[in-house]
């Protein structure tokens, strides 16, 4: 089974949301999708409230979701590694020990424009517009990678 994990820092507003996303657009019998975050202030925290918003807003349900954090054991687990921004990518390669495992990490944006260096911000400290924002970013992303994933 492929399996497939979401990274951002608190994992609570960013990686919650595209974790949701991508399982609703593949099926989650055939792909494994979950989500972590670099930092550990929120672990087994429901996702943000503002997430858990606009997820509902897009008929999609997050609350089953649970903060954890992401440790080095989850580079033998999954086979590709989506970050939200350049410093979850720096924190996850940190903790690589090879370059197969470097290999799997990739800012989630470049499945749209490639090499871009592109980011999804981070709407913690934001506006609910943020969140919206976010959300039509990883959509967007998580429709191509589903593409890639299925086909
Ligand atoms: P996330 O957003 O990385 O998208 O989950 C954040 C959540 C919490 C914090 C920062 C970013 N924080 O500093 O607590």
């Amino acid at each position: 089974m492929l399996k497939v994990l979401m990274v951002c820092l608190g994992n609570i507003c960013r990686s919650p949301l595209a974790e949701g996303i991508l399982k609703s657009k593949i099926d989650t019998n055939q792909i494994f999708v979950d989500s972590a975050g670099t930092g550990a202030y929120h672990v087994g925290n429901l996702p943000d409230s503002r997430s858990i918003e606009v997820a509902k807003k897009h008929q999609l349900d997050i609350t089953d979701q649970r903060a954890r954090a992401f440790s080095s054991a989850d580079f033998d687990q999954f086979d590709y590694i989506y970050v939200m921004d350049a410093s979850n990518y720096s924190n996850v390669v940190k903790l690589a020990v090879n370059e197969a495992q470097k290999s799997k990490v990739k800012m989630i944006l470049e499945e749209l424009e490639p090499s871009s260096g592109m980011e999804v911000p981070d709407p913690y400290y934001g506006g609910d517009g943020g969140f919206e924002h976010v959300y039509q970013l990883l959509d967007e992303s998580c429709t191509v990678i589903a593409e890639k994933l299925t086909n």
